[in-house]
């Protein structure tokens, strides 16, 4: 104990370092949407002592917000998200001419989203930017040699061109019955997460379909086995003196079984991991984020996501970036997480620095004080239940059926976000009743980790013609 609360002030000390660094500071934002986190990192510049005194934003400006803002729909410029990076680097006369306005020194500092990846806006530094160096190894195809290199089991898999003549009876080699998971690389850019890259193929008809879907998106295919488990993504933080590694989380990962699609929810801390998988994704982390450190110099957080299956953990992907779902919030309001993670990325003295292991202590207690949900669930086209759609800004409360579990939420435009769950299961986890709520927002029909219900006919087709094909598989068993 007496350790922990030394564990307690380092982190107090870290937010007295975050104030000095950002007092007096001018801000500029770069908002390619307004989402509840673009709230939490304003509210965090002006704890921190910062102004914020402009804002550059895709769509149209924020309701009431009071600070000159550059809105490119507001001047007829419609970008997609994706267009919104390359526009502020070969940005319009006008851009340049508003910028040197409200900041005519130069002095201001930039600060985008967890995906920016440029270095600078018309001259001016941004803090926190993505290396492309980091970026690469959030490709799903390339982290597959890392996991192998460090031997970390990953789902049985094959990685080929996407025009290899081949692919389809690879496919029908992998399915072991419920289907194969089929995921783009990076090599037209990132996807995105939230299940963007991936399709789940249960058939000859759904393979032709993400095939096609893939022409233009990718040059290679990873094809994976589907496999059983519970989806989980384990934060870390890359410092200068280690890796501290926080607990496996439950990602709300529903699957439309019509589509083959993958709907991220959400992320939870309430599932309790046995103690020996936690053990095991623990060293799995740390041994990513050291590798990650000799590769590209790596500062930051970091996710490692997969699922944890009957035979162990096996891996997915990397997301060499901060990313939802961390959980510390609700256990420390007033602590700027946005900042600290950009200071490590940026080598803030003072932060980068600090020792892992304590960060490391301090981070699990505050998270597993205060278990806690975060996602924002967009309304879906099927029929919506009348008291989600009912004005109002309160918080309001389901219970799912048949689970009897507690949905706390807030309703917003067009989406709900969560703000809190009750879960009943036995290990903490929320899948189920999170696939529950999601079909009471307008979503019916989506299901969690737990429903096993679907067949594939990928291979029994090929079986039924002549005998089950011969995979040239990497990957676990
Ligand atoms: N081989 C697989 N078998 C079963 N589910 C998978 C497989 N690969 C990915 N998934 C599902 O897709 C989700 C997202 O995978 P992930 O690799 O984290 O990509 P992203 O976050 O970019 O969508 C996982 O949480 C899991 O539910
Ligand atoms: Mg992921």
């Amino acid at each position: 104990m007496p350790d922990l609360i030394d564990d307690y002030r380092m982190l107090s000390g870290a937010v007295d370092t975050l104030r000095r660094y950002w007092s007096g500071r001018q801000v500029i934002l770069l908002a390619n949407q307004f989402t509840h986190s673009t709230q939490l990192l304003i509210d965090e510049v002006s704890a921190c002592g910062a102004t914020l005194v402009g804002v550059v934003t895709r769509p149209r400006r924020a309701p009431e917000r009071d600070v000159p803002t550059w809105s490119c729909a507001e001047r007829g410029i419609d970008l997609s998200p994706h267009e919104f990076e390359p526009f502020l680097s070969s940005p319009t006369d006008s851009l340049r001419e508003w910028l040197d306005d409200i900041d005519p020194t130069q002095s201001c500092v930039v600060l985008g989203s967890i995906w920016t990846t440029m270095s600078h806006l018309c001259g001016r530094p941004v803090h926190g930017w993505r290396r492309p160096e980091w970026v690469a190894w959030e490709d799903k195809v390339r982290i597959e040699r890392l996991w192998a290199d460090l031997g970390i089991p990953s789902p049985r898999h094959v990685v080929m061109s996407v025009d290899d003549p081949g692919l389809r009876e690879q496919a029908m080699a992998l399915d072991g019955g419920r289907g194969v998971v089929m995921a783009v690389d990076s090599s037209q850019g990132v996807p995105g997460g939230g299940g963007k890259g991936l399709r789940w193929v249960r058939s000859p008809a759904e393979f032709d379909a993400a095939l096609k879907s893939f022409t233009g998106r990718t040059r290679q295919v990873r094809i994976a086995e589907f496999v059983e488990g519970v989806p989980c993504s384990t934060q870390a933080l890359a410092l200068d003196a280690g890796i501290a590694v926080f607990e496996p989380a439950e990602e709300a990962m529903l699957r439309d079984p019509c589509s083959g699609d993958f709907r991220y929810c959400g992320t939870s801390t309430w599932w309790r991991a046995p103690d020996a998988a936690k053990d095991t994704i623990e060293t799995y982390a740390r041994d990513a984020g050291r590798r990650l450190d000799e590769l590209t110099g790596y500062r930051g957080i970091f996710t490692v996501d997969g699922l944890l299956t009957d035979q162990g953990f096996l891996a997915t992907e990397l997301n060499p970036r901060g990313a939802g779902g961390l959980g510390f919030r609700p256990g420390w309001p007033e602590f700027p997480t946005y900042l600290f993670h950009r200071a490590v990325q940026e080598n803030v003295l003072g932060i980068v620095d600090l020792p892992p292991e304590s960060v490391q202590a301090a981070f699990r207690d505050v998270i597993a004080r205060r278990p806690s949900f975060s996602g924002t669930i967009p309304l879906g086209t099927g029929p919506v239940a009348a008291d989600v759609v009912r004005p109002g800004t309160g918080t309001r409360a389901y219970t799912t059926t048949p689970s009897g579990a507690t949905v706390r939420y807030q309703v917003g435009a067009q989406t709900v976000r969560v703000v809190d769950v009750a879960p009943a299961s036995a290990d903490g986890t929320v899948g189920p009743l999170i696939a529950e709520f999601v079909g009471h927002l307008g979503h019916p029909g989506l299901v969690s980790f737990s429903d096993d219900s679907v067949r594939s006919t990928l291979a029994s087709v090929e079986r039924a013609a002549d005998g089950k094909p011969a995979a040239r598989t990497r990957g676990a068993r």
